[in-house]
């Protein structure tokens, strides 16, 4: 158990620890070594979903030995609650055009799926040449639709989690670790 109060400022909520800064960073290393591999030869253009993959994108991109380009592409799936309204808002859109790329759509969390859902078909009528997911977190227990995840860091079970990018209402996101709140 560690407190969030400390580096939040904001919340004294309990946050039990669910998966440490040292499992992360070991399992994101893995997931670069894989898609070094299966690009060789090739480059890449990194799509970040906004705001939750952040802190995952700057680590997995330093974690991929390919020539790479990131691009950020802001998505409100949430309001200031914990649960899934379905609705995918684009609050920031791709500042450079992905036709013919070979694409890696990097999530913070796959949970009921509507959103890489929707973002999958949004970034296909922009033609790139291959799109795949990765994705730190998957939640199957909430899946509303199927989606590929192509690379995934760890499966969880039905638990709302903060920290390493994610948020409840926009706090939590600087955790090093991936906690539970309770
Ligand atoms: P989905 O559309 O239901 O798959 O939800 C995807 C988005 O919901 C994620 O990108 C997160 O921003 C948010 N989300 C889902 N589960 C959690 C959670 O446990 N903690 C924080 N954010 C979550
Ligand atoms: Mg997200």
């Amino acid at each position: 158990m560690s407190e969030a109060g400390n580096t939040n400022g904001e919340s004294t909520d309990a946050v039990a620890t669910l998966l440490t800064s040292a499992q992360i960073i070991e399992r994101v290393r893995e997931l670069g070594a894989a898609i070094t591999r299966d690009y060789e030869g090739r480059s890449l253009v990194m799509v970040c979903v906004l705001k939750g993959s952040f802190v995952f994108a700057a680590d997995l991109a330093r974690a991929i030995a390919l020539p790479l380009r990131v691009e950020f592409l802001g998505v409100r799936s949430y309001g200031q609650g914990t649960s899934s309204s379905g609705v995918v808002q684009i609050t920031h859109d791709l500042e450079n055009p992905i036709e013919g790329e070979d694409v890696l759509l990097v999530e913070d969390i796959v949970d009921t799926g509507l959103t890489v859902a929707h973002l999958l078909e949004l970034l296909r009528t922009r033609l790139p040449r291959t799109i795949k997911v990765c994705a730190l977190l998957h939640k199957p227990a909430r899946s509303a639709t199927p989606v590929p995840i192509d690379y995934l860091g760890f499966t969880i079970e039905d638990r709302f989690v903060v920290g390493y990018g994610l948020d409840r209402a926009e706090v939590y996101r600087n955790l090093p670790y991936i906690g539970v709140l309770d």
